[in-house]
């Protein structure tokens, strides 16, 4: 039997679940440890472990970034947004995961609370505007379900080929910018 081999920009998508759930969990575990003092640890140990997840997930994303075939302009620009969300979204739960675990066998103040409110709403948008590049966006799917104008609209090689072969290289994301339709 063979086994498919996954394409790089098909690792990003195998690894967000975790620290999405990972730190979701984690914020509404520290919410519940204020009643439930035995709690702090696991809620602290889970916001580090998300974050772990998080840092690896986000590099799967940036080997996506330069690697996942065609899809459209607005996705490409989404993208961007995505990228920015991601980074802003793991330094603010880096700094409460440190934090955490140092304090680990206190209860959070009000203050890492609503820092990890913030977090947990900018996870959200993150994983939102993830889902947008793919769903409304085409990228990530594999290219041979794409509709033609999506999949041959731009090319960056001698044929038609390279287009939908998803192995397109990051230089020619470079000059895919500011075109109709994008590819990598
Ligand atoms: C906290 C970190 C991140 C989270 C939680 C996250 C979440 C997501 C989610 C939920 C999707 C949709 C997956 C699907 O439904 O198939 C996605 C797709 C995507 N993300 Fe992220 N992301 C993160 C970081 C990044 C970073 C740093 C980049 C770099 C630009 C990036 C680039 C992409 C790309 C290119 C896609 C399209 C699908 C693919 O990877 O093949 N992501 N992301």
């Amino acid at each position: 039997m063979n086994l498919p081999i996954p394409e790089l920009w098909e690792i990003h998508p195998m690894l967000v679940h975790f620290p999405i759930a990972l730190l979701l969990t984690g914020v509404v575990m520290e919410f519940l440890s204020r009643k439930r003092p035995t709690l702090t640890i696991p809620a602290a140990g889970l916001l580090v472990t998300g974050v772990v997840f998080g840092w690896l997930s986000a590099a799967a994303g940036l080997l996506s970034f330069y690697t996942v075939p065609a899809h459209t302009k607005q996705a490409h620009v989404l993208m961007w947004w995505h990228l920015g969300f991601a980074v802003l979204t793991l330094l603010l739960f880096t700094w409460i995961a440190v934090k955490r675990w140092k304090a680990r066998q206190v209860s959070a103040r009000h203050l890492l609370l609503l820092a990890s409110l913030c977090g947990a709403a900018l996870l959200v948008v993150t994983g939102y505007l993830g889902g947008m590049i793919v769903y409304h966006g085409g990228a990530g799917i594999q290219p041979d379900l794409l509709s033609p104008e999506i999949r041959t609209g731009h090319h960056h090689g001698d044929s038609g080929q390279e287009a939908t072969s998803g192995k397109q290289s990051g230089n020619d994301h470079e000059r895919a910018r500011g075109e109709g339709q994008h590819e990598h």
